[in-house]
Parts: structure tokens; sequence; C-alpha cells
């Protein structure tokens, strides 16, 4: 935008000098030349004046005198001839004694001997170049009695046109200079509450919700938006709000009774005829379905209203943790668990989510993974090809994979109890929280056909230097169960007794 302001500030000057500079600089150069001519005719009438006693008195050495003195302090060549033509004297002798020649062939000289001054410009073919000539004649009682010529080579005007030129030239680059400071200064003060008004959307974009614009003073249509700006943020602020308070009412008004819904349930057992235990089996299933359903729907209400705060993370140890965590219940069911790839990564993500993330797409590998298959977290430090803008985490299974179909569409909330096409009876939420969490921290995530023809789930998170100085740490892919913190074996645990309920 300050390009697009000082290109068009530049193009209205760089119109009026140009439009300004050119006539005026014709008019200089010929003011010049004008001038130039004026004071040569200046001195040729005062060398007449002086010369003409001395070409009367035939004094030789006097015009020689005369013709030098000029020489000296000029450019020009004065030469001093009778009243037929015949050199006299010539300021270019240098001491030597001048020839006796005949000069009233010149065209100037013809029009001086007769009588009327002469100026111009002419091309001399004995010197080879253009001369300024102005030549007057030395006139005395009406008789002409001798000629002064006096000559110039034209690269003197030239020379003196282009330095006028120069100083025009000059003269617009300063103000071209001047034109852009002044702009530029003036852009960025036009500019800045715009600038404020991006900075603040993209802060509300990632999810700071107090993010307010400044309202400049002027001009009013900003002002008009900034003021609209921030009115909008507010509402969505109070929006997202009133939401988030109604994801904690949810969860404790319905979370709390279905808890005790279980818990009554479970104590009618003894008391239940064993005609009707099937049914009051199936009635504690739903009840635990019920419960993890809910559970399911506030972790994506959580996910779709939670701000974006990014911290540099470890990618390595949380994918090490993450295996650690699920590898019992991958055991249980014969399965491997193992990590590949480049363990020192690192990542901008909100702390929590690659491990909801995780959780989430193993515990769909482990789902789908036939007995002895190994499901693989390989980890992709950024690279050159993607411009390093991304550490990627790939989850690879060697279960049955997912049509092109369902791969597009696998990421939609959707109800998957009894769902045909190999369902694995969950609720269709994993992959929406997946999707939520990753893209709320900047990042992309895409269903892949692995090579065995699994699904090889591939998450794409904003990379992230490694700290400077950093204890070098050798964790074992193949590492036990004790590197995994309490808290995420806790939540295997309850993510395995979930699963096992089903
Ligand atoms: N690794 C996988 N291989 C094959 N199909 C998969 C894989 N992961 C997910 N799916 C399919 O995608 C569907 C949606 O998965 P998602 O994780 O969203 O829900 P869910 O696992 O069914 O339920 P929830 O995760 O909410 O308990 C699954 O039901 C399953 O059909
Ligand atoms: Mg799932």
């Amino acid at each position: 935008m300050i390009r697009r302001l000082l290109a068009g500030y530049l193009s209205i000057t760089l119109f009026i000098l140009v439009v300004l500079e050119i006539p005026l600089g014709i008019s200089f150069a010929r003011l010049q030349r004008n001038r130039l001519i004026a004071d040569v005719q200046h001195d040729a009438a005062t060398i007449a004046l002086f010369s003409e006693p001395r070409l009367e008195a035939k004094d030789a050495a006097g015009l020689q005198r005369v013709v030098d003195a000029y020489r000296a302090r000029t450019k020009g060549r004065v030469v001093i001839l009778d009243q037929v033509g015949i050199l006299r004297a010539d300021s270019d002798s240098r001491g030597a004694p001048v020839p006796a020649r005949d000069f009233s062939t010149r065209p100037e000289v013809q029009r001086a001997l007769g009588g009327d001054e002469a100026h111009g410009f002419r091309h001399s073919t004995l010197l080879g170049q253009d001369l300024l000539f102005v030549a007057v004649p030395m006139n005395s009682g009406g008789i002409v009695r001798g000629v002064v010529r006096i000559t110039y080579p034209s690269s003197v005007l030239a020379t003196t046109i282009l330095r006028s030129w120069a100083l025009l030239v000059g003269l617009a680059l300063l103000i071209l200079a001047v034109v852009i400071a002044v702009s530029f200064r003036l852009a960025r003060s036009v500019l800045a509450p715009l600038h404020d008004l991006e900075d603040a959307a993209a802060r509300l974009g990632e999810g700071d919700l107090k993010a307010r614009a400044k309202v400049p003073r002027a001009p009013r249509e900003l002002t008009v938006l900034a003021q609209e700006f921030n009115a909008t943020a507010s509402k969505l602020a109070r929006l997202v709000d009133s939401q988030a308070r109604l994801v904690a009412d949810v969860s404790h008004q319905l979370r709390t009774p279905l808890a005790a819904l279980r818990l009554r349930l479970e104590m009618l057992e003894a008391d239940i005829p064993r005609r009707a235990h099937e049914d009051y089996e199936a009635a504690v299933a739903e009840v635990h379905r019920l419960s993890r359903l809910v559970d399911g729907l506030l972790m994506l209400a959580r996910a779709e209203n939670r701000p974006s705060a990014r911290e540099r993370t470890d990618v390595g140890a949380i994918v090490s943790g993450r295996r650690a965590a699920w590898l019992p219940l991958a055991e249980e069911r014969h399965v491997n668990i193992a990590v590949e790839g480049r363990l020192r990564a690192f990542a901008l993500v909100t702390p929590g989510n690659l491990e909801q993330v995780l959780d989430n797409l193993i515990a769909n590998a482990i789902d789908v993974s036939p007995e002895n298959s190994t499901i693989s977290l390989r980890i992709e430090p950024p690279t050159a090809e993607l411009e390093g803008r991304w550490t990627t985490v790939h989850v690879i299974d060697q279960g049955p994979g997912m049509s092109l179909e369902r791969r597009v569409s696998a990421f939609d909330r959707s109800w998957r109890v009894g769902d045909s096409e190999g369902t694995i009876g969950g609720f269709g939420l994993g992959l929406a929280i997946v999707r939520q969490l990753v893209v709320t921290d900047r990042g992309e995530v895409e269903l892949l056909e692995a090579d065995g023809g699994g699904l090889d789930v591939c998450v794409r998170l904003s990379a992230a230097t490694a700290p400077r100085r950093r204890p070098i740490v050798v964790r074992s892919a193949e590492g036990e169960g004790g590197s995994a913190s309490e808290a995420a074996r806790t939540a295997a645990k309850a993510r395995v007794d979930q699963l096992v309920s089903n």
C-alpha cells in the first residue's frame, strides 16, 4: 500500500517536473546562446574601438597587444583585419610574426567589410569544427577601416548549456527526494491506523478475544471502521464467553447426573432378577456410552473455543511419551508401536494439544490394527522442500485403511454408532477433535494411504527452532513406559477403560 501511494505521489511529481523543466531547459539554452553572442558582440565592439587608431597608425605591436590581452582572459580567438580583409593581428600567433593572410573570403568578414555587423554559427572546414562568430567593422567617418572578428568553438556554448541542464536535473532530483521523504511520512501516517486494525484483526483471528484496534481521530472512515471492528470483537467475545459458559454448564449439569445414574444402576445389580439381567447389562452399557458421548462432545466444544497459545514444544518427547502410555493396551492386542525419524524436532503448539491429537490417532490405529502389526509414529523435522515451515508427525497403521471418499469426510463430526463400512464403534468425534486442535494451532492434518494399505495420518505443525543450549538427552524409541508422566498414564488408562468397555 505504501508503495502504491509513493508511486502515485512520484508519478504526479515527475509529470509536473517534466512539464515544467523541459520548456525551462529549452528557454534557458536559448538565453545562454543569446547572452554569449551579446557578450562577444560587446567584446568585439570594445576591441574595435581600441584597435582602430592603432590600425590607422599601422602599429602592429599595439594591435597584437590588444588581441593577446583578450586571449589571456577568454577562450575566444580574435583577428584584426585591414580594410581589404588582410590579417594584421591574430591572438593565435603566440609571439610569431603574423602572416598577411587574406580573410576576405569568409562570409562574416565580407559582411563586416560591407559595413554590417555579422554573428552566428558556421562550420569551419579549415578547423574542422563548428564556430560561433562575431565580426564588427571598424567605421571611421563612414569608411570601413578594418574588421574585428572573434570566434569561439561552439563547444563552449554546449558546455554552458549542458551545465544548465545538469543544474535542472539536480534540482529535479532534489525535489523528488523531498517528495519521497514527505510522501513516505504521509503514507505511513495514513496507513498506521490500517496496520493497527490489521494487527488487531490478526490477533482476534488467532483467538485473542481481547484484541482491540486503536480508534484514530481522523480520517472519519477509519474512525468508524475501527469502532465497528471493536464493537464486533466485543460481541464476538461475549458470544464465545456465553458459549464457553454453556459448555461448562452442560458439563456440570449432564456429567454429574450421568455418573450418579451409573452408580445407582450398578447398586441395583444385586436386586435385578436373573431373566432381566441382559436388559440391565444393556442399560448400563448405554449409560456408559452416553457418558463417553458427553465427554467427547465437551472435548470438541472446548477444542473449538480454546484460543491458541502456541509454545515451542518438544515433539520428540511428546511422541515418545504417548507411545509409552499406549503401549500396554497395544501389547494386550498384540500390536507394536514404534517411533521413527528424528526425535529432535520442535513445533509451535498449545500445551496439551499434541498429546490429545496423538491420543485420538493412536486409539484409532490400535482399534483397526490386526494382530502382530506395527503402528509407526514417524517424526519428520522441517525440510527445505516445504520451505522449513512444518514439523510433521505421521501415525501409520497396517489396518484396512480408508477409501478416498471416507478419507475426505472423515474429519466431519458424525455419529458412527452402528455405522457400516468397518466402523470402530466410536462416536465419530476423534478426528474432528484432531482437526480442530491442529487447525487452532495453524497446522494441517491429512489422511493418506500408507504403503502397506493402512492409514497414514499426516499432522503438520508450525516448525519451531530448537532451543540453543540444551543438554543432549538420549531417548530410546523402544523405551519402557517409565518415561511417560503419571498424568499421561492416567489418561491412557481412562482411554483403555473406554475402549475395553466398548
Ligand atoms: N486408522 C484408521 N484406519 C481405518 N479407519 C479409521 C482409522 N481411524 C479412523 N477411522 C475411521 O474413521 C472413523 C472416524 O474416526 P473418529 O476417530 O473420528 O471416530 P471414532 O473413532 O469412531 O469415535 P471416537 O474417536 O469419537 O471415539 C472411524 O469410525 C473409523 O471408521
Ligand atoms: Mg477415534
